[in-house]
């Protein structure tokens, strides 16, 4: 069985100002996949039903980069990547990362505040949805004119910390394909109130699964996975 670890990660070289350069939370999600998914199957579905994964908040793209370079290992999977962020400085970032690893204009950008900008037409069609968003608690609260800077979109999660993620969650239902079992992976951390979060997704209908935990300074970084439950 052909394992993803033993495949170089993307090159990573462009450098923004404001973009959020690859880090422990990116590797947190990075480093589970290189675990869980294989020539036959993505974290215990078959890869033949992975047809459409999108990458939210890409950066500076490592993670769709990372998808787009396994399709060229794996003949089986073939899915379509996509890759969205809010910032534009984001999408050329990870537009000029594409072409440094040598991927001809094969992945989807999509410039969206989550899902506002995104066609009709993809949804219900993501088979797999990840977001590293901003997920730390901050003083002001989420609204634009608040946003002194690009780069807090990186950090800022809202008063709580998760009401980015929460928002996220609601809009990501209507882009899942439901037709079979289906992901959403995201991070958050310890520094925000994690039992009213996870009470908040089950009221909401989700089943939360925690699959990794790193501690780094200050706080735990945790990812999660969640599947809505069927009623
Ligand atoms: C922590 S960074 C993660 C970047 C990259 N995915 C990684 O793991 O290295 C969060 C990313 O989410 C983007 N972002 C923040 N708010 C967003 C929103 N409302 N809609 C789309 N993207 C957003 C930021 O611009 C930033 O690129």
């Amino acid at each position: 069985m052909i394992k993803i670890n033993s495949f170089p990660d993307p090159i990573i070289e462009y450098d923004f100002e404001n973009v959020y350069p690859p880090s422990d939370d990116t590797y947190l999600l990075i480093d589970y996949f290189k675990e869980s998914v294989d020539e036959k199957y993505f974290d215990g579905i078959n890869i033949k039903y992975i047809k459409n994964i999108l990458d939210l908040g890409t950066g500076t793209g490592i993670i769709a980069l990372f998808f787009q370079l396994i399709t060229q290992n794996f003949v089986n999977f073939n899915p379509k990547i996509y890759a969205s962020d809010i910032l534009e400085e984001a999408l050329i970032c990870a537009k000029l990362n594409e072409k440094l690893n040598g991927i001809k204009k094969k992945i989807t950008f999509i410039k969206s505040d989550l899902f506002k900008s995104f066609p009709l037409n993809l949804k219900n069609t993501f088979d797999i949805i990840m977001f590293n968003p901003p997920y730390l608690p901050s003083l002001d609260d989420l609204n634009e004119k608040d946003r002194e800077l690009n780069i807090d979109y990186s950090w800022n999660g809202g008063i709580k910390g998760y009401e980015l993620v929460l928002k996220f969650i609601e809009q990501a239902r209507q882009f899942l394909n439901l037709h079979h079992k289906c992901y959403i992976y995201f991070i958050n951390s310890s520094r925000t109130n994690l039992n009213d979060f996870n009470y908040i997704l089950k009221q909401k209908g989700y089943e939360n699964e925690i699959l990794n935990k790193k501690h780094i300074f200050f706080e735990d970084i945790i990812l999660n996975r969640l599947t809505l439950r069927k009623n």
